[in-house]
């Protein structure tokens, strides 16, 4: 399904790159992302992100310093190629993923919005609209309830008294814990009108041993003294600098000796594969300006506010648990 989801994305990549000239630039001499996006003047995540991909489909290749065209790239994607393809890209540049992605790397992130207002703005505000969460929880439940399911065979959670959902969306991993019968006391630090849906898909699970903390995780109390603390997808909403501060809190309201989990789809260590991640990635730029993270930028958030030993297991569906302790003393 997320093959399929995020396949979307692939086509109107090309028809982007070449709206944007990013073949021609290269064509001229290798660049960095940051000077295409000098060039074009747009945004240099944007960039960096489009061109990752363009490299995981073989048409660019990425050193430390710049990106260059492969032969495929010359061959398909310039305009002075007489095999260029911009006559099949052209006439569909018009199409919406397309437009959301020109427009995102034009503007630095498109945004995804209800009814005019960004959710990255409601979140940043911590006051989401009943008709926002409607519209966006269920969505998040269908993506992610079976990789909870899956992750709650792990020992981590068989062996924890108390876990801490932080941004847990429609509750799946409680429920997926109260599937499992598993006895460790289930908490969903959400904001208000998410933990009234997400209270409708507990109680259908038949799910007893939770409770709500309401709050926004910027500006609220978190609850102390967790064995696990758990943020799944919610790194990559944010910038790298907004993630190292929710992992801060996120290290207080562990118990020394606790762990913090996070799960995310990891992306190799130059972001350019595996392909799903790296879309996922560019999805994440055009609803948020963010980005999916490598395991070493995770283990180095982690390991900067004090966690250690971080380990990274595979949770199925392309994502990944990164765990790490908190030390006894
Ligand atoms: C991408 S979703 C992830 C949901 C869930 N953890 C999952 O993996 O399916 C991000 C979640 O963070 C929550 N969130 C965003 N800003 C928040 C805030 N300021 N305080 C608490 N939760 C927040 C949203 O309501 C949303 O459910």
């Amino acid at each position: 399904m997320y093959d399929l989801w995020l396949g979307q994305w692939l086509f109107p990549s090309m028809i982007a790159a070449d709206e944007l000239g990013i073949a021609d630039i290269l064509h001229q001499q290798p660049a960095a992302a940051d000077d295409i996006a000098r060039k074009l003047n747009v945004n240099g995540l944007g960039v960096a992100t489009l061109c990752d991909l363009l490299v995981c489909l073989g048409f660019l290749s990425k050193t430390k310093d710049a990106y260059s065209n492969t032969q495929y790239g010359n061959k398909f994607l310039t305009s002075a190629s007489e095999t260029g393809w911009g006559a099949i890209f052209r006439p569909l540049q018009a199409g919406e993923n397309a437009r959301k992605i020109v427009d995102s790397i034009k503007k630095g992130g498109c945004h995804i919005a209800s009814d005019g207002n960004t959710f990255s703005e409601m979140w940043e505000e911590g006051a989401v609209t009943e008709q926002a969460a409607r519209e966006f929880i269920p969505r998040m439940h269908c993506l992610i309830l079976p990789t909870m399911r899956k992750i709650v065979s792990n020992k981590l959670f068989a062996m924890a008294n108390s876990v801490i959902d932080v941004g847990g969306g429609s509750g799946a991993l409680g429920v997926a814990l109260a599937e499992a019968g598993l006895q460790c006391k289930y908490t969903l630090f959400e904001l208000p009108a998410v933990c009234t849906l997400a209270d409708e898909y507990l109680k259908a699970a038949k799910a007893a041993n939770y409770n709500m903390h309401k709050g926004s995780f910027f500006t609220d109390h978190w609850p102390m003294g967790h064995g696990v603390v758990f943020l799944s997808n919610i790194l990559h909403d944010w910038p790298p600098s907004v993630g190292m501060s929710l992992i801060q809190k996120a290290y207080q309201a562990t118990a020394p000796g606790g762990k913090i989990v996070l799960q995310e789809m990891i992306m190799d260590e130059d972001k350019t594969g595996p392909l799903i991640p790296v879309l996922f990635s560019l999805l994440m730029f055009i609803n948020h300006t963010a980005q999916q993270f490598t395991r070493s930028e995770l283990f180095a958030m982690l390991e900067t506010v004090g966690f250690v030993n971080p380990e990274v297991t595979e949770a199925g569906a392309y994502y990944s648990l990164v765990t790490a302790s908190k030390p006894l003393i």
